[in-house]
């Protein structure tokens, strides 16, 4: 089977001024579809820089990535929206939702950027809504939403973009542990059923015993890796 997600000594080193700082040491990791992925370890401790890396929106400063069986690291940065837009979707704690637009247009702006438009569009956006029971709110714009229905409209997104690979930094920081394990409940069915890899970048333990698999970092190291 291939790998969703391979890297091989991939790291990432931030040069502020004359202080280096090492977010991330090199890492070798090999994450197969079909299963979500925790990526836990203390404030600081390189959760987002590497879940940026392995989204294409940050570039390592050594080793490999590769997605499938696209060699990613020795790619053109011009190369790098083309290669998000067919493996990635992303979720974020604070949700990125556009204000002004109701959950089915959010939807709907976030498939069209990935090129889908037209009836298609307008079938998706329906059948991911009723997918994560929001079929009732579907005209409702962000702030008449609660926090976890709002998170619910962000995976449907990333639902409805049906990439391979979903990164989550934080979903449920905003969120209390009933919908905190909603999200994460439906991310794990998302990946049973689609055969996404989802990594998961949080340090809410309570949401430990929904991961297949636990990377967990210190001082950008992965100190162990925990397979359930
Ligand atoms: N743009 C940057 N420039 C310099 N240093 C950075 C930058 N971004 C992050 N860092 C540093 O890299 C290290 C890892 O940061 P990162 O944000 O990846 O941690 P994290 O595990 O996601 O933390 P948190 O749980 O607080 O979100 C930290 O020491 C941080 O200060
Ligand atoms: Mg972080």
């Amino acid at each position: 089977m291939t790998n969703a997600i391979t890297t091989q000594g991939l790291s990432k080193v931030y040069h502020e001024g004359a202080v280096e700082v090492i977010a991330v040491q090199p890492c070798s990791v090999a994450l197969p579809p079909g299963e979500v992925v925790g990526l836990m370890g203390p404030s600081g401790s390189g959760k987002t820089t590497l879940l940026s890396i392995l989204g294409c929106i940050l570039r390592p400063t050594a080793g490999r990535l590769v997605l499938f069986e696209t060699e990613v690291s020795g790619l053109d940065e011009r190369y790098l929206p083309a290669i998000r837009r067919q493996y990635i979707s992303f979720i974020f704690q604070a949700f990125n939702l556009f204000p002004a637009l109701t959950a089915y247009e959010n939807i709907m702006l976030g498939l069209k950027v990935k090129g889908i438009d037209g009836s298609e569009a307008e079938d998706r956006a329906a059948a991911v809504l009723k997918a994560v029971g929001l079929e009732q709110r579907m005209h409702f714009l962000p702030r008449d939403l609660s926090g976890g229905q709002k998170q619910r409209v962000a995976v449907a997104r990333a639902l409805a973009a049906d990439c391979p690979i979903i990164l989550a930094d934080e979903p449920t920081g905003n969120l209390d542990v009933v919908n905190g394990h909603r999200v994460m409940e439906l991310l794990k069915q998302l990946a049973a059923e689609r055969q996404c890899c989802v990594v998961v970048a949080t340090h809410d333990n309570r949401i430990e015993d929904i991961f297949d698999r636990i990377i967990y970092l210190e001082d950008g190291d992965i100190r162990r890796i925990h397979t359930g």
